[in-house]
């Protein structure tokens, strides 16, 4: 039996202002749930988010780490870094850290490792582009990202998370059945790659999940919750996400 995940990317978006107004708005709301909520600020708001989330039963997450845990390398943060800052997962592959920041296979397979060294969630993210989409190669897009960054991975310590990097920001969302052909064959990768956890592990649909979209999403058999953009900048929606988990 796999519980809900719901995750918030605030992406580049958010100030103290609202990590106040999230722990105002759930107080008192996540008593009785099994779903687990996470709010991933910007860097920088980790610490005071942790504070302020932790009791109303939001837990913290991280948008990206570095592949490399010390060292010479201006501007990144250490997964052992975001732990000390009350970070219990980070987002791995997000598609805006592969196609803007160019982050290669290797480069997120190394990530994974630093954050499950650090005792931290990765949540590795995967999704095709409306164009391969439209050459029929999801399902070689996907598994090939799956093969790749999770070459080394710790299956027992992982969350996945499918973004049609179509239907991020676009307000595009994927239909129930699309999302769910794509969760099976992840879970059917996941059942050769790593039987024992296949059945266990969380899958998360992203790309321009709403309150009035999330339940018939999270109601398919191998979507286990949210990965949230844009409508987790909203308590309010936020809230209606959740509780459709
Ligand atoms: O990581 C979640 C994000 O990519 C989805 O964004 O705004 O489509 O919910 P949005």
């Amino acid at each position: 039996m796999r519980t809900s995940l719901v995750i918030a990317n605030w992406k580049l978006n958010g100030d103290l202002a609202l990590v106040k107004e999230m722990a105002t708005h759930f107080a008192g709301l996540l008593k009785d749930t099994t779903t687990t909520v996470v709010v991933c600020p910007p860097a920088v708001y980790l610490k005071a988010a942790e504070i302020a989330l932790a009791p109303v039963n939001i837990k913290v997450g991280a948008q990206n780490c570095a592949a490399h845990t010390d060292g010479a390398f201006t501007g990144e943060i250490s997964a052992q870094m975001m732990r000390e800052c009350g970070a219990s997962y980070v987002l791995v592959g997000h598609s805006e850290r592969r196609a803007i920041f160019g982050e290669s296979d290797d480069v997120l397979a190394e990530k994974i490792a630093r954050v499950q060294e650090s005792e931290l969630t990765p949540v590795f993210c995967v999704g095709e582009t409306l164009e391969e989409r439209e050459a029929d190669a999801v399902e070689s897009v996907i598994e090939a990202q799956l093969n790749a960054g999770l070459a080394q991975a710790d299956f027992s310590n992982l969350v996945i998370a499918y973004e049609p990097v179509w239907a991020i920001g676009t307000g595009k969302t994927a239909s129930p059945e699309q999302a769910q052909e794509v969760h099976a064959m992840i879970r059917r990768w996941l059942r050769d790659k790593a039987p024992e956890q296949a059945d266990t592990l969380q899958i998360l649909y992203g790309g321009s999940v709403k309150a009035d979209n999330a339940d018939t999403l999270f109601n398919q058999p191998d979507i286990d919750g949210g990965l949230v953009g844009g409508a987790s900048l909203s308590p309010e929606q936020f809230d209606a996400i959740c509780k459709a988990a």
